[in-house]
């Protein structure tokens, strides 16, 4: 049995699949999207010998395709996507092809941009194998590569023709990129759904330990979530922003530490305990919120604090100076999306840079 999610995009609308036997049904998925049409796999080189990799080139047909790319962020760059764009070239890939992505967020990311400019456009599916994958990147059409000034500043919006997410293939994923994903997950609650955050609260330890009721409810629902906030924005115009809880400050402590020693999530989660702690600075938002949530992020084994993240001391303006290379920031003036409360996020556009200064002082920055 699987789930169903529609993401209704004008044009570009499509569904999302969520079960246990997904990969399985391959084939049939092929025939009844795209029929005949010949396909290649981009993979990430670290599932070469995953059971569901191979299930997957054996269902698509043995003598599919399969372009492999070393696994880590330092992949998402202009260098990886000229060797993809070479490979696909030189295994006739045309206009009528299908991509599958199959991997975690660097890899859909990658994939799906290559997918987006390939002779001005081919289409593709998101097979993610991360928690972080399967509940974020691979919904929504962001595609991007990273640049020497920032993370995911090349890219496009290119959204999939399908989305394929069999939760087994989480089998093999080590605890602390099943972590980096929660730190996903209960963005989707604190940004607007405090009862899902509640939730969470109880069941948070069976997703981390793989538990598959909770783990196919959880992912559901941030699909659902997902795909409600890209069908009224796909552009990040508006509401989209709230997705990025948390990613100011959290892209740039991945920059900092040139996206070693610690994941996505933890970075988030450092950022989103931060955003939390600034509202109620501002006081928008209340002490007992802002305990809560903390709390849950001790007891799940998520960081909290930036020394956390890095050994070292980091200086406020530091952190601010990379801030402004984030791309919600407009003529040099950060944009934070903070919080009224849990479930309760908005974009504050009137972020004092002295004050921001100030108070990253007051909780551990130099
Ligand atoms: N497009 C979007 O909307 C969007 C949203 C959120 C994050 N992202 C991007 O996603 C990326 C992070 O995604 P991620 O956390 O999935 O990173 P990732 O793709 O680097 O995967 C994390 C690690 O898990 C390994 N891995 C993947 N699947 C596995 C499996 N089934 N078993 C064992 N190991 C496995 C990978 O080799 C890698 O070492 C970042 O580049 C971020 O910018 C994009
Ligand atoms: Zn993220």
């Amino acid at each position: 049995m699987s789930k169903v999610i529609k993401v209704n995009i004008k044009d570009n609308s499509y569904k999302i699949y969520i079960g246990n036997n997904i990969i399985n049904n391959v084939d049939s998925f092929h025939k009844e999207y795209f029929n005949k049409r010949s396909k290649i796999v981009i993979y990430d080189k670290r599932l070469s010998s995953s059971i569901y990799f191979k299930k997957l080139i054996k269902k698509l047909g043995k003598n599919t395709n399969s372009i492999a790319v070393p696994s880590g962020e330092n992949s998402k760059s202009i260098e990886t996507l000229s060797i993809i764009y070479n490979k696909l070239f030189s295994s006739n890939i045309d206009r009528d092809s299908v991509i599958y992505a199959f991997g975690g967020g660097v890899i859909g990311d990658l994939s799906g941009f290559a997918a987006a400019t390939y002779m001005r456009g081919i289409d593709y599916v998101q097979v993610p194998t991360t928690l972080l994958s399967q509940i974020d990147s691979s919904v929504g059409g962001k595609t991007a590569i990273n640049s020497s000034f920032g993370k995911n500043l090349i890219g496009s919006f290119y959204q999939p023709k399908l989305v394929l997410i069999d939760i087994n293939t989480l089998d093999s994923l080590p605890k602390k990129q099943m972590l980096s994903g929660y730190a996903e997950m209960i963005k989707y609650g604190l940004i607007k759904d405090k009862k899902f955050y509640l939730w969470l609260e109880k069941n948070g330890k069976n997703i981390i330990n793989k538990s598959k009721k909770e783990l196919e409810y959880g992912i559901y629902t941030c699909c659902k979530s997902k795909a409600n906030i890209v069908t009224k924005d796909e552009k990040e115009k508006g509401q989209r922003a709230l997705l990025n809880l948390g990613h100011t400050f959290g892209h740039a402590f991945e920059r900092l530490s040139n996206f070693t020693n610690f994941t996505h999530g933890e970075a988030i989660a450092v950022g989103t305990i931060i955003a939390f702690k600034y509202s109620y600075e501002l006081n928008l938002c209340k002490e007992n919120e802002l305990k809560r949530v903390y709390n849950h992020f001790k007891e799940i084994k998520l960081p909290y604090e930036i020394n956390h993240l890095f050994k070292k001391n980091i200086k406020a303006t530091q952190i601010i100076n990379l801030m402004k290379l984030d791309k919600k920031t407009v003529n040099n003036i950060i944009n934070l999306i903070l919080v009224k409360g849990i479930g309760e996020a908005f974009i504050c556009h009137q972020i004092n840079e002295k004050h921001l200064n100030n108070f990253l002082k007051k909780i551990g920055f130099q």
